[in-house]
């Protein structure tokens, strides 16, 4: 037998059209196109390219935006149950613990069809900010706010989850958030997604393996932690001190370093750019300025100590921009998932479309 990789680093597991990673050149790409060249067009557009393999042509991205919309609502019944379930219950749980209801609710569960893939698609990318937004309010003894069609999927989102109508660089900035998080090629939650899929599980069971994979701090919890540990800081006089003393107890700060990019993080540089403007919108720009400080703090202290820098991974300025949306921490995570489930969706149809069931070996001790 082979010799046994912990933690798999470094096997190449399956291939994949749907993204291409080079952590050398900092380079990220949806199905071949860089994400520089995406992040300005509608989340719906770059769901459709991730799901379907190709750009929409307006025709088509206004039918899916359509069939997005038609399907945001969710049932009265699960609106209820979600006010009840949310009391008490940690926000992701509540979301897995949701889509695993609508699932009883949709009749097409446990049709394979290539028309049922494409209904459940519409119904999951959809319902994700609305159950999102609806638990964070029920827990909050807050109504829950229906779906305004006339707004695109991030501004809904922002629109459901405060009551407020955001403004347009606060929709703009929701929007890119969510390409940004929509996929990451084989990332643990990815991964276990594709092995639910690869036993021709259905696709919410999938998508739920993929949500309870993404739940770990190792994982979709260090967006959450970036907004803790800039709370803890409190303001840039105290960032030195802060980051100096974690690097002395050798402790991780949060939302810098890489296993794959060795240089500045794509994503990373396009949130910076979000986050400065958002702060100038605000015309608070303490958070950003704190933010900055520390990169600058970091990158000349491993310069220093180790004779490499050290960048921003995605979580670091994406908090910050969470910070001058008002988002609380606790959602960090689901909004990360609501992007993500479309990069999830796409997956689980690749492996469902060349199958065969992932099944590794282990060599007894
Ligand atoms: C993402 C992460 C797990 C990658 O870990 P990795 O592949 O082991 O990182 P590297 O091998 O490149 O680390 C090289 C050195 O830099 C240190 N380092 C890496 N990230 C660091 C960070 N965020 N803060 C302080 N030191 C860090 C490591 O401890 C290691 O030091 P050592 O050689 O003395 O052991 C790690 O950078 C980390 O925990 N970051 C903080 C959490 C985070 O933001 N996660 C989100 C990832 S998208």
């Amino acid at each position: 037998m082979e010799e046994m990789k912990k933690g798999l680093e470094g096997v190449v597991a399956l291939d994949t059209k749907i993204s291409f990673i080079d952590g050398i050149q900092g380079i990220l790409m949806y199905r071949g196109i860089r994400i520089e060249d995406l992040v300005d067009l509608p989340y719906d557009a770059v769901s459709y390219l991730l799901i379907n393999g190709k750009l929409p042509d307006e025709a088509e991205l206004n039918e899916y935006s359509l069939k997005l919309k038609e399907n945001r609502h969710i049932n009265c019944k699960l609106v209820d149950f979600l006010k009840d379930l949310s009391l008490g219950s940690e926000e992701l749980d509540g979301l897995r613990t949701a889509i695993s209801c609508t699932a009883h609710f949709d009749e097409e569960n446990n049709h394979h069809t290539v028309d049922a893939n494409q209904n459940k698609t519409a119904r999951l990318v959809a319902k994700f900010p609305t159950i999102v937004a609806a638990l964070h309010r029920g827990s909050h003894g807050l109504d829950v706010i229906s779906p305004d069609n006339d707004l695109s999927h991030g501004a809904n989102f922002l629109y459901m989850l405060t009551g407020r109508m955001p403004t347009e660089l606060e929709a703009e900035a929701m929007e890119k958030d969510l390409i940004l998080s929509a996929e990451h090629e084989l990332n643990p939650s990815t991964f276990s997604l594709r092995i639910a899929a690869s036993t021709l599980s259905d696709m919410y069971s999938a998508v739920i393996c993929g949500l309870c994979t993404l739940k770990g701090p190792l994982h979709g919890g260090a967006r959450k932690g970036v907004m803790d540990m800039m709370d803890e800081i409190g303001n840039i006089e105290n960032a030195k001190d802060y980051v100096l003393g974690k690097l002395e107890r050798k402790e991780k700060v949060m939302g810098f370093g890489h296993r794959v990019y060795k240089t500045y993080d794509p994503r990373a540089k396009i949130y910076k750019d979000v986050a400065r403007r958002l702060a100038i919108e605000n015309g608070d720009t303490s958070w950003f300025d704190m933010a900055e400080e520390i990169e600058h703090i970091l990158y000349h202290e491993f310069v220093e100590m180790r004779g490499k820098p050290i960048y921003p991974n995605v979580d670091f300025y994406s908090a910050v921009v969470y910070k001058y949306l008002d988002v609380p921490a606790e959602l960090a995570t689901s909004i990360f998932a609501m992007g993500r489930v479309s990069g999830w969706i796409a997956h689980c149809m690749e492996q469902y479309s060349d199958n065969r069931v992932i099944r590794p070996r282990a060599h007894t001790i």
